[in-house]
């Protein structure tokens, strides 16, 4: 098994380029040993970036991470989002608290606004710059933020460096590809895949070209959705799993490499956008 490949933050540190999400855990008391299981397996075979939030769960999530990270914390690169309505500077520092404290840790890596709400962004950055200097948070960084708002946020940043985008990109969703993408590669600003195997639908085994592909390398049809979002420079894939089985499968998919035929084949089946589009989201 190679090791993993990693991509850069604008801080210089490196992060796997294949993580693990964490939506929908934490929710059910009887699942918590298995979802808790999976994360430490893919820990322990180097998908290290996990991905939470206080929505998850409602907290739940974040505690299951602080169960999952209990012992290896500093192997881990543990992300986690705040809701719009805590974006205020007060709110803000209020509410990476309450995840510190759900997380077990006393700092988290990547804090992200969720998705843009109502505050203005000059307020929420002030909030980030403020647990930056207490070392409550290592980088900064946003979610579903298209380029008209990352370019507002570039305006007021105010000292504060964004670390990471997260959206929803994947091979059925190849909105980004026209505008965001190169937006962020062009300043080597990361961008974090979210729903990289489109809950699950793109590992059905009945797509005919992912299917033709997977089989060509002996592979499986997640693995071949995540290699080809991984393929691109900067950009970062957390697949969710609870299953042991399937987080060894996602963590394969880091030793596949597509060829240009591998390529085309997709391209023909998910062609790229044609033209600028809305963001799309969850
Ligand atoms: N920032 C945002 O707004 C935002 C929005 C959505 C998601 N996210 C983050 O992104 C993460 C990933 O996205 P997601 O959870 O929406 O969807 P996803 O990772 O695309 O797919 C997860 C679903 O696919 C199944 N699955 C995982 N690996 C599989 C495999 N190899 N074969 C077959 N099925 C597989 C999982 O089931 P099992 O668990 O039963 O295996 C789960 O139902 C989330 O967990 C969350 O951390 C962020």
């Amino acid at each position: 098994m190679r090791a993993i490949r990693t991509a850069r933050l604008a801080s210089g540190e490196r992060v796997p380029v294949v993580g693990q999400g964490t939506w929908r855990m934490g929710e059910d008391p009887a699942a918590r040993r298995s979802e808790i299981a999976a994360l430490r397996l893919g820990i322990e075979l180097g998908m290290t970036l996990i991905d939470t939030a206080e929505m998850y769960g409602e907290g739940g999530a974040e505690t299951v991470v602080g169960a999952a990270i209990a012992g290896r914390r500093d192997d881990v690169f543990v992300v986690s989002k705040l809701y719009p309505q805590h974006a205020t500077k007060k709110a803000l520092v209020a509410a990476c608290e309450r995840s510190l404290r759900r997380l077990g840790t006393d700092r988290i890596d990547l804090y992200l606004l969720h998705w843009r709400g109502d505050v203005p962004l000059r307020e929420t950055v002030a909030g980030f710059a403020e647990l930056l200097r207490a070392g409550k948070i290592r980088h900064a960084g946003v979610s579903n933020f298209d380029v008209a708002d990352m370019e507002e946020l570039a305006r007021v940043r105010d000292g504060v460096r964004i670390a990471a985008n997260e959206v929803l990109y994947n091979l059925l969703r190849r909105g980004i590809e026209d505008d965001l993408l190169p937006w962020c590669r062009r300043r080597r600003l990361p961008i974090i895949a979210y729903s990289p195997l489109e809950e699950g639908l793109l590992s059905h085994r009945d797509h005919p070209a992912l299917g033709r592909v997977a089989v060509r390398h002996g592979a499986t049809s997640a693995q071949v959705a995540l290699a080809w979002l991984i393929r691109h420079p900067g950009v970062i894939a957390i697949p969710k799993s609870r299953h042991p089985a399937r987080v060894r499968e996602n963590r394969g998919a880091v030793d596949l490499q597509l060829s240009k035929r591998d390529l085309d084949e997709l391209d023909e089946s998910f062609p790229p956008p044609a033209g600028p589009r809305p963001l799309e989201t969850r």
